[in-house]
């Protein structure tokens, strides 16, 4: 019913939903921490190098398809070329479906973080309490559950409204205050005294720190900040209108999640430098380092309040995003009804959340592969089906689309003739090879 398809309202209104499901958890949690572990300025680099090239050629390859075929992933492969194909489309969802589960948990803790912000009870300067308070916070079974089940019900009632209403409306308000919010932070990490040292860490590389890992993480970081290889730009991609702009469109949703994770970079590093902090704290270096440092500060309440709602409101928009390439599938494929299928799948994946949850904790002891539900699930999903889903769409578009992805990247772009080849060269030739790079690494093969 292809004539009953909702689209966005405007390319701004485009841009902010498709930004808002780009700059998440990855910008602001994963891509500080990932920087702190690899070396800092060098990363930093290689990051942005792989975002522009290869994070933003496929972005592109997403958005044809979606555009193309006005349907959701599977029925957009069924509909260009079928055989096998359809499959690509169905593991992007299962996957989106996965990383919604273990997302909202970890969203959970920011809100959780958040109350605990304006309380206190997490401003604690003593780095050893801070880490067994958050601890005792994620191992507990009841605490974190809650506020995944708040969190859920948040993104439910945003995929409620629809595309316009609900998720384009949602991302035109969040999205501004984000970026306040965040600037805000940058201002105050810059102008604490021995902000320098981080911020020389952040923009300074040194290319000796680079190793074969050093790249692979850059680019794995591309792809799940971009919310690459799993639908999600196909999905958003198929509410656009058959020739509006991709090529500047993507630009500005690259450009948007590259300056998010540079923003949240310089709100972070400094301040870690400042307070004398290691940098390579890993995934605790935003639950356990920041709030140790906010203790130390002035307003710090207010700043870590701040800091864990910026947290929560990018976590929302990417969720949402997330959520809609399950629902757009059944209204698509099964002429569902909206509204129930997001309730549906919210319980869903609520169902999903709660193992992944007590994972950390009192279920700590079930594990799939050596791992707990969670982390086997952010392994799975990361390594595998993420870096397969963008390498079958990388040959899919380049290979078996060809000629006609190029004409539909011109349709509605008035892109320079050398950027559409270059376009061309890399969704043909570059990304796959460095997706099997990733892949082959992922999976500890090499
Ligand atoms: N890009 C999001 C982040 O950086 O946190 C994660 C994500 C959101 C991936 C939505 C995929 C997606 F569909």
């Amino acid at each position: 019913m292809a004539h009953n398809r909702e689209h966005w309202t405007s390319r701004m209104g485009f841009i902010l939903a498709a930004a808002g499901s780009a700059v998440g958890l990855g910008n602001i949690w994963r891509f500080p921490y990932i920087t702190g572990e690899n070396g800092g300025g060098a990363f930093l680099l290689i990051y942005l190098a792989m975002v522009f090239s290869i994070g933003l050629s496929l972005l592109v390859a997403e958005l044809i398809i979606g555009r193309s075929t006005q349907l959701d992933p599977a029925g957009a492969f069924k509909k260009l070329a079928g055989g096998a194909w359809p499959l690509v489309g169905y593991m992007g969802i299962l996957t989106a479906f996965l990383i919604l589960s273990f997302y909202c948990v970890i969203a959970g803790w920011t809100l959780a973080y958040t109350v605990k912000s304006v309380t206190g009870s997490i401003l604690v300067s003593d780095l050893d309490q801070v880490g067994s308070t958050f601890n005792a916070f994620i191992t507990d079974p009841l605490e974190p559950v809650y506020y995944t089940a708040v969190f859920i019900a948040l993104t439910v009632f945003v995929a409620l409204g629809g595309v316009a209403s609900g998720i384009e409306r949602a991302a035109r308000f969040l999205m501004p205050a984000l970026f306040l919010i965040l600037l805000v932070l940058v201002f105050r990490s810059l102008t604490l005294e021995g902000a320098g040292e981080g911020l020389a860490f952040f923009l300074k590389p040194d290319f000796s720190k680079v190793t074969w890992d050093t790249l692979l993480a850059a680019l794995g970081q591309a792809f799940f900040s971009l919310s690459l290889g799993m639908g999600a730009m196909i999905t958003y991609g198929s509410y656009l209108n058959r020739h509006d702009d991709i090529a500047t469109s993507a630009v500005a949703v690259t450009l948007l999640d590259a300056a998010v994770a540079v923003l949240a970079g310089l709100v972070i590093l400094p301040a870690v430098f400042a307070f004398g902090a290691t940098p390579s704290a890993g995934p605790g270096l935003t639950f356990i380092t920041l709030p140790s440092i906010f203790a130390q500060m002035p307003l710090g309440a207010l700043f870590s309040a701040l800091f864990f709602f910026l947290l929560a409101i990018a976590a929302l928009t990417s969720a949402v995003a997330l959520l809609e390439v399950v629902i757009v599938y059944f209204v698509d494929e099964g002429e569902a009804n909206r509204r129930k299928v997001a309730l549906i799948i919210g319980v869903i994946t609520f169902a999903l959340a709660v193992p992944a949850s007590l994972s950390l904790g009192i279920w700590s002891g079930y594990t799939i592969g050596g791992k707990g539900l969670l982390d086997a699930l952010d392994f799975f999903t990361n390594n595998i089906t993420m870096p397969l889903g963008g390498l079958l769409v990388a040959i899919f578009v380049g290979w078996t689309l060809r000629r006609t992805a190029v004409a539909e990247l011109v349709d509605g772009s008035a892109i320079a003739p050398v950027l559409v080849s270059a376009w061309h060269f890399i969704i043909r030739y570059v990304a796959p090879l460095a997706i099997v790079l990733i892949l082959v690494n992922g999976l500890g093969l090499i």
